[in-house]
């Protein structure tokens, strides 16, 4: 099955604009903006808005609204409602922490890229089956790390993944430096007391950090 007929935008595009995805956890729909323009400001393009709060969706939806410049991403998308739901409020790709086969069915239908979440070689297969290339890696550092990301990608050289859970600055490169990785991502570039606190320089004092970190690799 090809998928590329029917996504506007090819998971392999979103990677590419990496290789740090911001995983956000956002409350209120006023630090939408700021903070997503202060990522901009660091030098990050793509980042995934998780679907872990209230208004989460009105979240999504002022990004992609005023932030045209953004590659906004749905993260936690577990089922086809939430997928639907995340592509009216603008996303542009969606990410799941893991995969059904509804769910996948349900993307191959719609226009924006899904980037399934896998923690299993059968899991992978399932992905590949159904047409996808491109893959969350999830929860990264629980799971076992590059190593295992290593060990589960040695039989699927086409495939790439993203990881997220656990990394930061310190083990990105561990990441990055493997040939089926491509960009990882991580809740460490914008922390809640910078939320709480608005201070928005720090999210682009964070951002360039990592994105000068990831750059070595
Ligand atoms: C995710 O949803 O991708 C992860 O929760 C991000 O993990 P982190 O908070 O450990 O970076």
């Amino acid at each position: 099955m090809s998928l590329t007929n029917q996504w506007k935008t090819q998971p392999g595009e979103v990677f590419a604009m990496g290789p740090v995805v911001p995983v956000l956890v956002i409350e209120n729909v006023e630090d939408a903006v700021p903070i997503a323009k202060a990522l901009m400001a660091g030098g990050i393009k793509v980042l995934e808005v998780t679907l872990r709060t209230e208004n989460a969706l009105d979240v999504i939806r002022e990004i992609a609204n005023n932030v045209p410049e953004a590659m906004i991403g749905a993260g936690t998308i577990t089922n086809a409602e939430t997928l639907h739901q995340a592509i009216d409020a603008g996303a542009k790709f969606a990410i799941s922490p893991g995969l059904t086969p509804e769910l996948l069915a349900a993307s191959v239908r719609t226009k924006i890229p899904l980037i399934p979440g896998i923690a299993s070689i059968s899991e992978l297969m399932t992905g590949i089956d159904a047409g996808f290339d491109h893959f969350k890696f999830f929860p990264a550092e629980a799971i076992g790390g590059a190593k295992a990301i290593k060990s589960i990608a040695g039989p699927f050289p086409n495939i790439k993944f993203c990881p997220t859970g656990g990394i930061n600055l310190d083990n990105m490169g561990n990441y990055l430096s493997l040939n089926s990785i491509v960009c990882i991502g991580g809740s460490w570039i914008v922390p809640d007391d910078a939320i709480k606190s608005k201070d928005w320089s720090r999210i682009t004092e964070l951002t360039k950090e990592a994105v000068a970190q990831a750059s070595k690799y």
